[in-house]
């Protein structure tokens, strides 16, 4: 089983500690994590260049550092993410890593290979917003065709993993453990759900008129979704 693990943030806090112990938990002989940190594997900001729309996601001259990432992503079973919150909101710098994956959302090029991933995002705040952050990187995951995504946030209450009381320590060990197995019964089995078809309906239909970007039309055409094959 394979994992990519995008952490949103450098340093080994909450929200570090708590995806780890759900990527520990899940148990598996042939276990593969690729693990990446931001900043440092963050690209460097999306220049408004296009060319990954326009042209191919090979010409952004933040390529070699986005698809090593985005390679991973697609060899996975798994995806996992996670980030801090910050005033509401993810970290810049996974933000930044996002920005470059604009041409794999369901409007422009995404790839079949995600379909039937299992998501898993993780957010801590000391005290609100951590739902805000996993309901927007849930929202990332959907856009590029995962629709089975398990979202975890928690309150912590503290500003470092070592603060951390034992009370809220305890529980979120049990929902590791719970996340984990649920995870793990997913792959394999995971397919878009109702939503996510429906989305992918309305992008098909406006591929078909489409006359602005040949590049995602050529796209659609060559996978056959134009037609009856879908990526699911
Ligand atoms: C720049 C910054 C912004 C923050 N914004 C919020 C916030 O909006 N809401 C909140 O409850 N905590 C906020 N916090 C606290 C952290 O979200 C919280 O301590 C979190 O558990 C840290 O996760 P980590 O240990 O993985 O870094 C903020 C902390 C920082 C450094």
């Amino acid at each position: 089983m394979k994992i990519t693990v995008i952490h949103g943030q450098l340093h080994k806090g909450s929200s570090y500690h708590i995806t780890n112990q759900i990527i520990n938990k899940i148990l598996s002989d042939d276990k593969e994590v690729y693990e990446y940190f931001m900043p440092s594997d963050t690209p460097k900001f999306c220049v408004g260049c296009y060319k990954c729309f326009n042209e191919s996601e090979d010409d952004c001259p933040q390529a070699k550092k986005v698809q090593k990432i985005v390679r991973s992503m697609e060899l996975s079973d798994i995806v996992v993410i996670d980030s801090p919150t910050y005033c509401y909101a993810m970290t810049g710098q996974l933000k930044t890593f996002f920005d470059h994956l604009g041409y794999m959302w369901l409007s422009h090029r995404p790839k079949e290979a995600m379909f039937n991933k299992v998501g898993i995002v993780v957010s801590t705040a000391s005290g609100a917003g951590a739902n805000k952050v996993t309901k927007a990187l849930a929202q990332q995951m959907f856009w590029m065709g995962i629709s089975n995504v398990i979202q975890y946030s928690k309150s912590v209450n503290a500003s470092s993993w070592e603060t951390v009381t034992d009370k809220i320590k305890g529980p979120i060990a049990k929902d590791t453990s719970k996340i984990s197995i649920k995870a793990k019964a997913k792959v394999g089995k995971a397919s878009p759900n109702f939503r996510l078809k429906f989305m992918f309906t309305i992008m098909r239909m406006m591929q078909k008129s489409n006359d602005w970007n040949m590049v995602d039309k050529n796209y659609w055409e060559e996978n056959g979704w134009l037609d009856k094959k879908r990526p699911w």
